[in-house]
């Protein structure tokens, strides 16, 4: 156990995991989802997510982590020896290297933007000069894919360095410093004329625009957000002590996590409708209003400079924590240095990024894909970040409430002592609402 390393702290795990759950999911993701699924109505159900679904994942996950302290493809192996369980561990493992492949995409649109906002290209633009510079930026195939190169190598330096020393560090001092930026900017948008349409985009809902589609994506921004379903917060989970209570730090991360998210909506919307732009652009949505926000504030280009490297920061440590999966996997099952490891499935990631770079203009072909109609890094988003998540979540539900059986995780939620007052309620929700609901959404969807 010594060899695999440790938190230094409950509160050094608490900073990681949040670290992990807060990134471009909720100020990137989170309000391009909701933009792109009618607005309040999807804040409501994605807040339903997070409490009955999430939650009961995050603490299966971290339970199953720590009473095995392997990563995703040994505990299953632990637990059941000779089954085929460990092939949901496979499946995090591969949906961890996808996600990064285009999750380092866009963190890499996040360090462009500081030295854009430095450089002063925003300066004066309003909507229309702001969304040329994005659209020839990711428009741009050799800076694309420089910039997410640049991302995947600082990841797999930190991740290469190990535990305690590559992943709790990063994760201490910035978050606080974004929580606050992110204060201001709500402010500043809030007050801007015509903010009161985004308002109520954001926190009226509207019964009309309910479908299945708005189900899926909630409950894959919730898993995506959490970082669950693949993994991570199960190996989170395995570096930390018997000492530590597994519920706080789960309330915990939720709290912050979802926080942040919200906080990132009361930016976006009121600016968006204040400029009379669509809040059903995709991807793109956040990095075409943030710079006009900016441009209307006192010093805003320097502001905003700030901010992209905060959230470029906010980006990695949860990079980190998607590479620590395949690198987990091969330091305890297959005994490889953990240098070897985070450069190889860095690398790996990163050739599979190469489309999602592309997908911004740099390549026709994956700007638009043949019979999909869709860019490729929407649709790798959309099946890794949506329906792969929601897979493995199932699984880690199904497999936590009913071959370890929740008795069993129940004592190791409990150990040591600690309390867990709604036990019996988590159980249900394991047992029976996690992998009903989970299933219902996704065979809605495809038949
Ligand atoms: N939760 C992270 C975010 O919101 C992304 C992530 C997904 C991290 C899956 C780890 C695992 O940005």
């Amino acid at each position: 156990m010594a060899s695999r390393g440790n938190w230094g702290s409950k509160l050094g795990f608490i900073l990681a995991a949040a670290g992990s759950a807060v990134g471009l999911g909720n100020i990137w993701r989170f309000p391009y989802t909701t933009g792109r699924n009618g607005g309040a109505l999807f804040v409501l159900i994605y807040i339903g997510c997070v409490i009955v679904l999430g939650l009961p994942v995050l603490l299966a996950e971290l339970s199953l982590g720590r009473a095995t302290y392997r990563n995703p493809v040994g505990a299953f192996r632990a637990i059941r020896p000779g089954t085929k369980w460990h092939f949901t561990g496979y499946l995090g493992v591969l949906t961890a290297v996808m996600i990064l492949s285009f999750y380092a995409v866009i963190a890499g649109w996040t360090v462009g933007y500081i030295f854009k906002t430095l450089a002063g290209q925003f300066n004066g633009l309003e909507k229309s000069g702001v969304a040329a510079v994005f659209s020839s930026f990711i428009g741009s195939p050799w800076l694309q894919v420089l910039l997410l190169a640049i991302f995947i190598i600082l990841t797999a330096y930190i991740v290469s360095r190990g535990v305690a020393a590559g992943l709790e560090k990063f994760s201490k001092l910035l978050m606080p410093l974004l929580f606050l930026i992110l204060v201001l900017l709500m402010v500043r948008s809030l007050t801007l004329p015509g903010a009161e349409k985004g308002l109520s985009f954001y926190l009226k809902p509207d019964f009309a625009a309910l479908n299945g589609r708005v189900f899926l994506e909630a409950m894959g921004q919730a898993f995506f957000s959490l970082s669950l379903g693949l993994g991570t917060m199960l190996t989170y989970g395995s570096y930390l002590g018997k000492k530590e209570s597994l519920v706080s730090s789960a309330a915990w991360v939720a709290v912050l996590d979802t926080s942040v998210a919200i906080l990132a909506g009361f930016i976006i919307f009121p600016a968006l409708f204040s400029q009379n732009m669509a809040p059903d652009q995709g991807p793109g949505l956040v990095f075409a209003i943030l710079p006009v926000i900016f441009s209307h504030m006192p010093g805003g280009m320097a502001f905003g400079a700030f901010f992209f490297l905060l959230l470029a920061v906010a980006a990695l440590t949860s990079t980190i924590s998607i590479l620590e999966v395949p690198v987990a996997f091969l330091i305890d099952e297959k005994k490889w240095p953990r240098r070897k490891a985070a450069w190889l499935m860095g690398g790996v990631a990163f050739l599979f990024g190469i489309p999602s770079a592309l997908s911004g203009g740099g390549m026709a072909f994956f700007s638009r894909l043949p019979l999909l109609h869709v860019d490729f890094l929407t649709l790798w988003d959309k099946a890794w970040g949506n329906v792969a998540l929601s897979v493995g979540a199932l699984l880690v539900a199904f497999f936590v409430a009913h071959v370890w059986k929740t008795a069993n995780a129940l004592q190791e939620i409990t150990a040591e002592g600690a309390r867990f007052r709604l036990a019996r309620l988590w159980a249900i929700a394991i047992k029976y609402v996690c992998p009903l609901l989970i299933l219902a959404v996704l065979v809605s969807q495809f038949l």
